[in-house]
């Protein structure tokens, strides 16, 4: 038993205007506890941030943005930088895969951006994922090394142990493909990258660093992959979006992470 937290990340993407985004907040705080074992952290759109910063209980949630830029300040025309939110957010979501596919994101971009993220005291929350047609040429460990290798290619071992990695294969995503993985893959997966961190950085880091899964996780399966060996919690989609069903994950990771305790 390692005293890693679960960390679940709720991931509300291009959804929920202020207002929508302050009903949603309250329903969260009447529902949701202090849990002793798990970090909360909601990503909402970037305009909603401000506003909810002044809404939240910071013992019980924490604040992500969804993506940033990486230069501090300048002549970068609708760009928002890590430096404009560190005081408004804990973690940033970086390199998720629709920013890939839709918006071009390059692995290089991602690398910039997870030192932005760090040199602002923002954690990254890092993603790695392959695609299905790379699933299917036997390219996954690769995608992953090259994915994983370059993002962190600028960090410590003292900054690598504050970053939170993700597990997200883009053919589990609930809007790409919406497969449900199988535990035993994404174990495979999670193991493969703290076996890549150890070889980078030593055992002693490797087991201190969160990875965590996403990909279609809702309130039915989340006990099924938050019990898989490794897995430090949940990068959460659509599910998020509905407090019940966020809650319900977030109590999952509790009761596991309580029967972990005691082992
Ligand atoms: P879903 O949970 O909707 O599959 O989304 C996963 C995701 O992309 C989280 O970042």
């Amino acid at each position: 038993m390692t005293d890693r937290k679960y960390i679940i990340v709720g991931n509300w993407k291009m959804n929920l205007n202020v207002s929508e985004a302050s009903i949603l907040v309250h329903r969260l705080h009447q529902k949701i506890k202090i849990h002793r074992g798990v970090d909360i952290v909601l990503a909402p759109p970037l305009i909603d941030i401000q506003p909810l910063s002044l809404e939240i209980d910071r013992r019980q949630f924490k604040l992500a943005a969804q993506d940033a830029y990486y230069k501090d300040n300048g002549a970068y025309t609708g760009q928002v930088s890590f430096t404009m939110l560190r005081d408004l957010v804990s973690y940033c979501i970086v390199g998720h895969s629709e920013r890939k596919i839709y918006f071009n994101e390059t692995l290089e971009d991602v690398r910039e951006k997870v030192s932005a993220a760090i040199r602002n005291d923002i954690i990254p929350i890092i993603c790695i994922g392959e695609t299905k047609l790379e699933r299917n040429s036997g390219e996954t460990k690769t995608v992953i090394n090259d994915q994983l290798t370059t993002a962190i290619a600028n960090l410590t071992s003292h900054e690598i142990q504050n970053v939170i990695l993700t597990y997200e294969p883009v053919w589990a995503i609930s809007t790409f493909d919406g497969e449900i993985a199988k535990p035993k893959d994404i174990e495979q997966a999670i193991g493969f990258m703290r076996l890549t961190i150890e070889h980078l950085y030593g055992k002693v880091v490797a087991e201190n660093v969160r990875i965590i899964y996403g990909g279609s996780v809702d309130e039915n399966n989340a006990g099924l992959f938050l019990d898989i060996d490794g897995c430090d919690g949940a990068l959460v989609g659509s599910a998020s979006l509905n407090y019940y069903k966020f809650s319900e994950i977030i109590e999952k990771a509790s009761q596991i992470y309580l029967k972990r305790s005691k082992k």
